[in-house]
Formats: C-alpha cells, sequence, structure tokens
C-alpha cells in the first residue's frame, strides 16, 4: 500500500544499452516520461522519474571489446554520455540507475534467491536462436525470409546451453486477465491486443541465466552462470527504488512508490515489459505496474537509424542548433505518441522557424511590444471567460494524463497561439491605434492574458519557455523578455 497522503506518482523510462550514444529515439522516451513527470509535479504529486542505463550482456562486452576498452571502462563512458544528453535536455529525473551498479547486483541476487526458492526456477537444456543485437531468443517463424533477425538483418548464432528458466506458463492466464481487464493498461490499444493475441498463441518458459556470458551477474544459486540480461534489467525498476526481497532491509521509498503509475517503453520491447516483467513480479507477490505507455519507432530519411548510414540524430546537436526548448519541441511534435513515423532531418529548421520563431515568438514579442508602445506596459487585467479556460485547460490536462502529448502540444501551438496571432491580423492594432484606443486596449489586455495562460499550459513540455513567458506577462507591467526563438 502506498502510504504517503499526498498522490504519488512513480514513472520510468526503458534503460538504454550503452553499447552506443544516446540517439533521437532514446530522448524521445525519455522526454514522454519527463513530459508526464513535470505535469504530475505541477498538479502537486509527489512524484518519482527513474531514468538509467542497461550495461551487462554480450552486447555491450562486443562493443566495448570493438572500442578497445575494458568493460566497466566502456559503460562507464557511454553512460555518462546519457547522463549528460538527459542533462542538456532539461530532463528531471530524480534517480540515474546503472545495473553495474552494487545496489542492482544486490536486490537483483536477492529476487533470483526469491524465485528459486518459491519454486519457480527449473533446470534445462536451451536450444535455440540467438540474436546479440536484441539480446534475445528468436523462433524460425519470427525470422524474416533469409533466416534473418527482422530488426538487424543478421542470421542469430545457434546456441545450445545448460540454462535455468522460469515458469511463465504458469502466469499465463492471470496476465491475461490483468492485461483484458486494463488492471494493467496498455497504451496505445493496438499494443494491448498484440499482447493478448502472443498470449493467446501460448508462450515457452524463458530462460533466465546464460551459459556462455561473463559480462554479467552471476546467479546466486549457481554461480556458474550469469543472470539473463533481459532479466535483471527489468528489475532495476524496483532495484532503484530499494526492492530488497528481505522485508526488514526493505527501503521505505520502495513501499511509497511501487507499483509505477506509468513506465515508458518502446513498441520492441513490449513482450519483454508486459509480459515476462509481470510474470515476474507476480512470482513474488509483488504488485504490477498500472499502466504501459508504448512509444513508436522513428526512422531517419526512410531508413533505420545507423552509423554506417551517418543519420544517428544526436539530442545534443538538436540542442546546440535549436537550443534547449526548440530541441524538445521539434523532438517531442514529431509524431503522436505510439505511432512510427519517418524523421525528415532537414525539415527541423523548418518547424522550428513556422512553430517557434514564427508562431509563438512573434506573438510573445509583438504582444509585449504592442502594450509598451500604446499602454506604458501596463498589463490591464480584465475579467476574461473563465469557464473557457477551465475548458481548456482541463482538455489539455485530459490529453497529457492519457498519454496523447501530441494532442496537448497542438492545441497549445494552433488553438492558442495561431489563433491569436490571427486575431490580432484581423483586429489591426496599428490601425485601431489612430482612432480607437479603447478597443486597442481591451484586445491588448485579452491577448496579453491569454498568452500567459498558454504560457503556463507550456510548462511540462518547455520549462524554459513557459518561465519566461510567465514572468513577462504575469505581473502589473509587461516585462521585456529576450527573443524566445531567434529566427533561423
Ligand atoms: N536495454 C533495453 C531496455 C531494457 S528496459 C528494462 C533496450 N535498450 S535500447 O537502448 O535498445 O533502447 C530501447 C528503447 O529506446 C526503445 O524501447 C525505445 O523506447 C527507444 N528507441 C530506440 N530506438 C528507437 C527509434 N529508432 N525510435 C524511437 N524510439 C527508439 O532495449
Amino acid at each position: 500500500m502506498k502510504k504517503n497522503t499526498r498522490k504519488t506518482f512513480y514513472i520510468t523510462t526503458p534503460i538504454y544499452y550503452v553499447n552506443d550514444q544516446p540517439h533521437i529515439g532514446h530522448a524521445y522516451s525519455t522526454l514522454v516520461a519527463d513530459v508526464l513527470t513535470r505535469f504530475h509535479t505541477m498538479k502537486g504529486d509527489s512524484t518519482w522519474f527513474l531514468v538509467g542505463t542497461d550495461e551487462h550482456g554480450s552486447k555491450v562486452q562486443e562493443a566495448a571489446l570493438k572500442a578497445g576498452q575494458q568493460p566497466q571502462e566502456f559503460v562507464d563512458r557511454i553512460s555518462s554520455y546519457f547522463r549528460n544528453t538527459w542533462k542538456s535536455l532539461n530532463i528531471t529525473y530524480n534517480d540515474f540507475i546503472r545495473t553495474t551498479e552494487e545496489r542492482h547486483k544486490k536486490s537483483v541476487c536477492a529476487f533470483m534467491q526469491q524465485l528459486y526458492d518459491a519454486g519457480y526456477i527449473y533446470e534445462g537444456v536451451y536450444e535455440g536462436l540467438y540474436c546479440t543485437g536484441c539480446e534475445r531468443f528468436y523462433t524460425t517463424k519470427e525470422l524474416n525470409e533469409k533466416g534473418e533477425c527482422p530488426d538487424h538483418k543478421r542470421k542469430p548464432e545457434l546456441i545450445k546451453e545448460k540454462n535455468y528458466f522460469f515458469k511463465l506458463k504458469d502466469f499465463i492466464p492471470d496476465i491475461t486477465r490483468d492485461i483484458e481487464s486494463d488492471r494493467m493498461e496498455i497504451y496505445p490499444p493496438e499494443r494491448k491486443n498484440e499482447m493478448l493475441a502472443l498470449l493467446q498463441n501460448g508462450l515457452d518458459d524463458f530462460s533466465v541465466s546464460r551459459e556462455r556470458v561473463t559480462w554479467g551477474i552471476p546467479l546466486p544459486f549457481d554461480s556458474s552462470q550469469r543472470i539473463y540480461v533481459w532479466v535483471e534489467a527489468l528489475q532495476n525498476y524496483i532495484s532503484a527504488l530499494g526492492y530488497f526481497a528481505n522485508i526488514k532491509e526493505q527501503n521505505e521509498k520502495f513501499s511509497t512508490f511501487w507499483p509505477a503509475d506509468i513506465q515508458v517503453i518502446g513498441k520492441d520491447i513490449t513482450k519483454f515489459h508486459c509480459i515476462f516483467w509481470p510474470a515476474l513480479l507476480k512470482a513474488v507477490e509483488l504488485p504490477l505496474p498500472k499502466k504501459f505507455i508504448v512509444t513508436g519507432f522513428f526512422t531517419v530519411d526512410g531508413q533505420k537509424m545507423s552509423k554506417t548510414l551517418g543519420n544517428v540524430i544526436d539530442p545534443n546537436d538538436l540542442v546546440k542548433d535549436f537550443g534547449v526548448d526548440g530541441a524538445r519541441y521539434l523532438i517531442l511534435s514529431q509524431f503522436a505518441v505510439g505511432a512510427d513515423g519517418d524523421i525528415k532531418a532537414q525539415r527541423f529548421i523548418e518547424k522550428y522557424n513556422a512553430d517557434l520563431a514564427n508562431n509563438l515568438g512573434n506573438l510573445v514579442s509583438r504582444v509585449s511590444h504592442m502594450i509598451m508602445k500604446y499602454c506604458n506596459g501596463v498589463i490591464i487585467r480584465t475579467a476574461q471567460d473563465t469557464k473557457h479556460f477551465e475548458k481548456i485547460s482541463r482538455e489539455i490536462y485530459n490529453s497529457i494524463e492519457t498519454g496523447k502529448l501530441d494532442v496537448a502540444l497542438s492545441a497549445i501551438f494552433q488553438d492558442g497561439f495561431s489563433i491569436l496571432n490571427k486575431e490580432i491580423e484581423e483586429a489591426k492594432p496599428w490601425e485601431l491605434a489612430k482612432h480607437d484606443t479603447v478597443a486597442l486596449s481591451a484586445h491588448l489586455s485579452r491577448w496579453a492574458q491569454h498568452i500567459e495562460f498558454y504560457g503556463k499550459l507550456l510548462s511540462p513540455f518547455l520549462p524554459e519557455t513557459s518561465q519566461k513567458i510567465v514572468q513577462a506577462f504575469s505581473g502589473p507591467s509587461v516585462q521585456k523578455s529576450e527573443i524566445l526563438f531567434p529566427k533561423k
């Protein structure tokens, strides 16, 4: 049971592999979680936002070898790129977990022992096709016509080894019910249906250890094996809260924040999160996450992002080119949450100029200039249609709460800023200044108050910009602010 009297909100992102540096896809899921965190904090909830890096397994070990570094040295370096990137994107995480940390290892070992003691682990031999890129086994049915992994386009390796297995099958009926009833919600619905179809087709028990991998956490009950990277990685969501099987050592943070309110994941990792993870949790009698928000996949100029093609978009470059909030906007406004999409790199400038420089930036600057010029800087506060404001806030809050961030953003930009700019064009305040100053000041007062209103709503998305707008328009007189988004 959650103890806090304030509503709590716990949100997580996937922990990213440190085989390579962060790209715009990683930034997207992290930003989605950041917006939701900021939104809940704004509402007064006690929030906890976890991010982190997934540092074990053959994929990372191979990358270290290729870079000519020891695995630990290598993961330290790459993990810090993720940390720095989140800093430069103004991500307000509370904790950054690394799976090579002692706190994680300790919690995971206790969890694995708990599974074993409860009788959910058995020994067997696994023979299967393994793709190191995905760190998972494939059935032949799942491969493409050339017998390759559909994601990495390379042939998986045939592996036969002793493994320990987890009795997934015992939990399938229960998990099916939890998903069907939305007790554990999966958004968007296509992903929910996809999981239900998988469960209906039947799933085999999965292995929780690997014999040949050396870069990993030893199994507590058989140290000749390493814990399968996915099985330990999933546990980061509770190890970071200080989960420990022995209740006496339990961390208060765990009892406050678990179960997670939202786990943001990508569509490539739904089976692990929406089926395997809940089964593991059920086996140790822990409650399940309340909701998964599943994001889609980006391609860049029609191609999968890859170093060889040279089309990987580094979020740090976007920050350099467009500023923090510019980068946040360009990443978040790409597609509907959950949808796949193709990013056209050269369109960034176009979108930045259209939405940020010309629409929002221009609106803020022209209205504050006019208030200075025609009203000596004084913002006359008149009664506004509060019902209308309440209705809009409710709609926008509701979109954010249900994960439709794109709908909320476009309501703020299109129904808010664009309409205000249009109103200015139609009202022609420069004409009114010559013959109807009463009408002019009524308009300016309305525009200033609307900008302040929409500016506040922007805060989970573009926190710095929102603050500047609110600062400029919330006092008795308009404060001169720097140009928000210089034209490119
Ligand atoms: N380490 C695992 C996750 C373990 S969570 C317990 C992993 N890492 S990953 O580095 O491959 O990143 C996975 C996540 O990054 C995806 O699920 C998705 O959220 C995001 N993306 C990675 N590439 C992406 C795109 N091309 N487009 C959009 N998001 C993508 O899997």
